[in-house]
């Protein structure tokens, strides 16, 4: 394979499309006719409507309607069934009743001419509340009773942890987060009266799942709802699934017969599009004096809303990442005054991570033992949660060449012991890991009479590099150079594919478009066996190389390209059309990506500031389809992960509900300031059991583990173990007064 396509950094074949404009974001569209809605989000974070009052701003130039409970269209509420891909972000439809749930939830929607019409008519909508007060804080919320939400066990952890020489007992927190992606959410619906049906021009990460709500919660068949995301300004997970701006949008187009925009600002994007949920994380962790784990315990406790249900699996981690002969992880769910929350990237094992990789250090610590020793002292040669073996796992080899690179050997275990300069130095390292995944996926591949390719899907780029993958596979496959296939994905008119999220897309979509591919030349091979060159050949004798039909014992160069068999025979062109799904090969094994990160930081308590100063990442992830796309999905993480240890936390004011930070100056994101020179090295051994070419994923993996290697190179360089993120200066100066462990 050493000609192919397959792991070459090739540049996104979307980038030229994005730097030059040509790229249709979900907002981009324009519409005759087009008419602008914008929300009034509620100012209580509990309690009820008491009463809207909009006679004025009905009465604003250029005002169309004004949505609110007491208007409103019947809306049903979603069956709610993520396996069927119909899951709604929050499952209340819009405006059900006068109940306030949490701070930013929309009360109503003004739709006007113009977005500068709507904005005024709808600060002039009077509303009245009724306030209770709101809860915000996991420590102040009603306790959850009954069975935990998610459970591991085996061995008796309890008895184990008794028993245990060497015993760790603390409890780490990780805030709400919010996922801020650069492109804002925003629907423009647009109702076709004559034909019955909704367009949805969208920003999702799922445009089939979106689909599929829409239909249930707007009361239309499927075919009467058509979702369009050709291209998204990243998502993290927040446009997974969908929120109730898109339905008012379609609502109010329904209602007005006029194509509606409906864009949610950046304020509202921290209460009414989801955000991470914040978790508390009681971890014991019992062992021998040589560091052997005798009983692992996490009990978990997770905020949600009062609307859902919402749980991240943070115990599965617990039960898999260790060889350990007790195990018992449980998780519940509380609920909060906030809106749902929804998956942000490496959701359940990022938090998890956090805790359980950060007490594995506390452990070493504690042991005077190197954190990594203790690590492959408990290395879990089989998936000891399942009973079942790995896919494939190079762990070992990870965390092996990650201390050479790093150079972990010259670092000196006591604290503030590494200066350089006026800096004291500060070395970490954590584990990472992601389950490898793969769904249902229908792939359309046409090879044209011109000689280009065509491959369509309903799945979407959201700025992955999931349009290069298919170009690649189908160049792969047929020999067509990538710069002539063109790739269509994002709209549910196509074959249906996978919600780009769990970082399942590639390894999903792999198979379908491989088999599309083969199929479509054996139907050229087919009728090659009709061209006057090869004529009465058998199609199995033949096949296709570099875009060239030949005998299978000649070279490529003895063929004729593919495009004048077609045009001979006055065929536009040949399909493959395939669908694929997870097989039972895979239910034999447990299949996860791992790796593991190092990571310096330089703290000068001059000045108290805190940087960091190198990263190295070493990822363990598959068979890496690009270098480039690759390598630019663990960095993005890794910055993620900067900004998770050090950053990011949206705070709520107790009183009101109001997420105060809830801006990008308040908020903090990780910028280029921030960050160091990262560096990111993937083994690449291809995973036999997921697909085609054994690729497994690489979206959220890179989250994992960052915070727990920042907090440790932390603890390294200052004395102050952080267990509740994000680190802050104050939380260190605090620290550095009393000594801890
Ligand atoms: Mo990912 S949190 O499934 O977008």
């Amino acid at each position: 394979m050493s000609d192919s396509v397959i792991g070459q950094p090739f540049t996104r074949i979307d980038g030229k499309w994005k730097v030059t404009g040509r790229a249709k974001y979900g907002v981009d569209y324009y519409f005759d006719r087009l008419v602008y809605g914008v929300g009034v989000a509620s100012t209580i974070g509990n309690g009820r409507v008491g009463g809207i009052d909009a006679a004025e701003a009905e009465k604003m130039p250029g005002v169309l309607a004004i949505l609110h409970h007491g208007n409103i269209e019947h809306l049903y509420h979603p069956a709610n069934q993520f396996e069927d891909q119909s899951r709604p972000g929050e499952s209340r439809p819009p405006f059900e009743d006068d109940r306030v749930y949490y701070y930013g939830q929309f009360v109503a929607l003004v739709i006007a001419e113009t977005f500068e019409q709507a904005l005024d008519a709808a600060s002039h909508v009077r509303v009245d509340y009724e306030a209770k007060p709101p809860v915000v804080r996991l420590d102040r919320a009603a306790q959850p009773t009954g069975e935990p939400q998610a459970h591991q066990a085996r061995g008796d952890a309890e008895s184990g942890f008794q028993q245990a020489p060497v015993k760790l007992d603390v409890t780490y927190v990780t805030p709400v987060e919010t996922h801020n992606p650069m492109e804002m959410h925003a629907t423009i619906a647009v109702w076709d009266k004559a034909k019955q049906k909704y367009t949805l021009y969208e920003t999702s990460q799922g445009v089939v799942n979106h689909r599929n709500v829409a239909s249930q919660v707007l009361g239309v068949p499927m075919e009467s709802v058509e979702v369009i995301s050709r291209f998204i300004g990243s998502g993290f997970g927040c446009k997974l699934f969908p929120w109730p701006h898109s339905w008012l949008a379609a609502i109010g187009s329904r209602h007005l017969e006029r194509p509606v925009k409906v864009s949610v600002p950046r304020t509202l994007m921290f209460t009414t599009v989801g955000h991470r949920p914040t978790i508390e994380q009681h971890v014991r962790l019992g062992a021998t004096q040589d560091g052997k784990l005798l009983a692992t315990i996490n009990e978990v406790r997770q905020s949600t809303s009062f609307i859902d249900a919402y749980l991240e699996d943070c115990v599965d981690p617990t039960s898999m990442l260790y060889s350990c002969p007790n195990v018992k992880g449980t998780q519940r769910e509380i609920r909060m005054n906030t809106g749902t929350p929804t998956p942000m990237r490496g959701p359940g094992r990022t938090p998890s991570l956090f805790a359980l990789e950060s007490a594995m250090d506390e452990l070493a610590v504690k042991l005077n033992l190197d954190p990594i020793d203790v690590r492959l002292r408990n290395y879990a040669d089989k998936d000891e949660g399942s009973g079942k073996p790995w896919s494939s796992k190079r762990l070992r080899e990870a965390y092996q060449m990650g201390a050479e690179r790093f150079g972990w050997k010259r670092r000196n275990p006591k604290v503030g012991s590494m200066r350089k300069g006026d800096e004291i130095l500060g070395w970490g390292m954590a584990t990472m890991t992601w389950p490898g995944h793969r769904q249902e996926a229908e792939v359309h591949v046409r090879l044209l009479a011109d000689g280009t390719a065509r491959a369509s899907c309903a799945t979407q780029d959201i700025g992955t590099g999931t349009y290069t993958i298919f170009a690649e596979v189908v160049s792969d496959r047929t020999g067509i150079p990538v710069d002539k296939i063109q790739v269509v994905l994002g709209d549910t008119s196509l074959p249906p594919g996978p919600t780009s999220g769990g970082s399942f897309t590639t390894a999903t979509v792999i198979p379908a478009i491989y088999q599309a591919s083969d199929k479509a030349v054996n139907a050229v091979l087919k009728a090659a066996a009709k061209y006057q060159g090869f004529s009465g050949a058998d199609p199995k004798s033949l096949k296709m190389t570099q875009g060239r039909v030949h005998p299978q014992d000649k070279p490529p160069s003895s063929g004729v390209p593919f495009q004048e068999i077609l045009q001979s025979q006055n065929l536009v062109g040949l399909d493959g059309k395939v669908k694929t799904g997870p097989t039972d090969e895979m239910k034999k094994y447990s299949i996860h990506s791992f790796g593991a990160h190092f990571c310096e930081v330089a703290w000068d308590p001059e000045i108290l500031r805190l940087r960091v100063s190198r990263w190295l990442s070493v990822v363990d992830g598959g068979r890496m389809m690009n270098a480039k796309t690759a390598r630019n999905q663990i960095l993005g993480a890794v910055v993620m992960g900067i900004g998770m240890g050090m950053l990011e936390e949206t705070v709520y004011d107790t009183r009101t509900g109001h997420p105060i930070n809830n801006n990008f100056a308040d908020y903090m994101v990780a910028v280029n300031a921030d960050v160091p020179e990262l560096e990111c090295i993937f083994l690449d051994y291809p995973d036999p059991v997921l697909n085609e070419y054994g690729a497994r994923g690489i979206g959220e993996i890179g989250l994992t583990g960052c915070a727990s290697a920042l907090t440790m190179a932390t603890y390294h360089a200052t004395g102050v173990r952080i267990r509740e993120l994000p680190i802050r200066i104050e939380k260190l100066m605090a620290g550095s007064v009393k000594e801890e462990n």
